[in-house]
């Protein structure tokens, strides 16, 4: 069976779905492993390096591949390129591009999303949300230490004691965490605040400090995890307290989600205004509009000397890293799909693949040669 791996094709992108330390795991399920040619340039993954580890390069990892590996989803050429009957793997937004899981099924593409990987124990090595959360939380972390005026640690030197700066880090998901991890590290005082009430023993353990905020709803976990949706009292509430609070920091990181919703809101225009010139905020949220009412996703901009960070895509930037976990998450979930002797059995009754799988299962059955 023969799996292709396409160079990405989004403006900006430079990761790879699949490194060359991760193909010898393939070669040993006894698939053929094709890349496309420079598939992994950008990300300093020569064709040679995959070719030492036993892959083929290729002009097009589409037309032959029975199981085609991407990060984004295709674009419609691309879904036309691949095989019909094929599976393919890549983050695919179902719920928000229905079109293009029509398109997938009409092909009878067996289309298994890495978005709609169930958070659940058994999968954590195939969670490619988290990896890539986890990446962008220490970028931003990264970004705003550049754009800050300032040190983030405390300084004692002959010329004087300098003062920690104070890092606000809003939601404590994935990326959150690991920015206040990250920000610790940088020797930051690090506050943060989730409306997740399990949330407040992990931001603890990782030695920064819950931040109370007085809202009607206590904790806004839903049943999957995730947050639930404030109502519209509550998020007034939120907003207003958060005005308050973050005159305090000089950087506010931002990563609240909720699965298939615009990011919440959570700094006002009004809350910018009275930030202190030289803040920073660096919103991680701005893929789904921003946490930031100011927030101009793709751009950083400043409004009275608050520099706002709207760039997208940061897991891009650490290519390297995010393909090496990315091409993990994958390969964990290929083990599910390839028998041991290298043939594909989706079975459906796995919580796993059925979850992953986003296409109509009945039309879906692959036709692997
Ligand atoms: P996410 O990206 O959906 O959201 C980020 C954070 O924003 C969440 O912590 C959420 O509670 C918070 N948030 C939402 N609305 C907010 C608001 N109005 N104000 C403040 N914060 C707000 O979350 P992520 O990182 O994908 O994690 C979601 C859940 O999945 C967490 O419970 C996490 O522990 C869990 N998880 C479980 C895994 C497993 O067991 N395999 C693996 C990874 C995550």
């Amino acid at each position: 069976m023969k799996i292709g791996v396409p160079k990405e094709t989004v403006a900006g992108e430079r990761r790879v779905a699949m490194v060359p330390d991760a193909v010898p795991a393939l070669v040993k399920m006894k698939l053929d492993v094709l890349v496309e040619s420079g598939a992994g340039a950008a990300a300093y993954f020569a064709n040679a390096d995959y070719e030492k580890a036993g892959a083929k390069i290729v002009p097009d990892a589409f037309a032959a591949a029975d199981i085609v590996v991407k990060l984004h989803k295709p674009t419609a050429a691309e879904v036309d390129r691949l095989r019909e009957g094929a599976v393919l793997i890549s983050f695919l937004q179902a719920a928000t591009n229905p079109e293009l899981v029509q398109r997938l099924a009409t092909r009878k593409v067996t289309a298994l999303s890495m978005d709609a990987v169930p958070r659940i124990s058994r999968a954590q090595s195939m969670d490619a949300l988290s990896s890539q959360a986890n990446v962008a939380g220490y970028k931003a972390v990264l970004i705003a230490a550049e754009l800050l005026p300032k040190f983030l640690p405390m300084m004692t030197t002959a010329a004087g004691t300098i003062r920690p700066a104070k890092v606000l880090v809003l939601g404590a998901g994935v990326a959150g965490l690991q920015a206040i991890a990250t920000a610790r590290r940088l020797g930051a005082v690090v506050w943060a605040y989730d409306v997740r009430a399990a949330v407040k023993e992990q931001i603890e353990s990782l030695g920064a400090k819950f931040l109370e905020l007085d809202i009607g709803t206590k904790d806004a976990e839903s049943a999957g995890g995730y947050a639930k949706e404030l109502s519209a009292e509550d998020k007034r509430r939120q907003q207003e307290q958060l005005a308050a609070k973050t005159k305090e920091f000089d950087v506010v990181i931002t990563t609240a989600a909720i699965p298939g919703k615009p990011a919440p809101k959570l700094i006002t225009q009004n809350t910018v205004a009275g930030m202190r010139p030289g803040s920073v905020i660096v919103d991680l949220a701005a893929e789904t509009g921003g946490n930031c009412e100011a927030t101009k996703p793709g751009e950083v901009i400043t409004i009275n000397g608050v520099t706002i960070v709207g760039t997208l895509n940061l897991p891009a930037t650490l290519p390297v890293h995010a393909s090496q976990l990315y091409a993990r998450n994958v390969t964990e979930l290929l083990k599910l799909i390839v028998t041991k002797d290298g043939q594909l059995k989706l079975d459906f009754s796995d919580e796993i693949i059925r979850s992953a799988c986003v296409t109509p299962v009945v039309s879906a059955t692959p036709t692997v040669a």
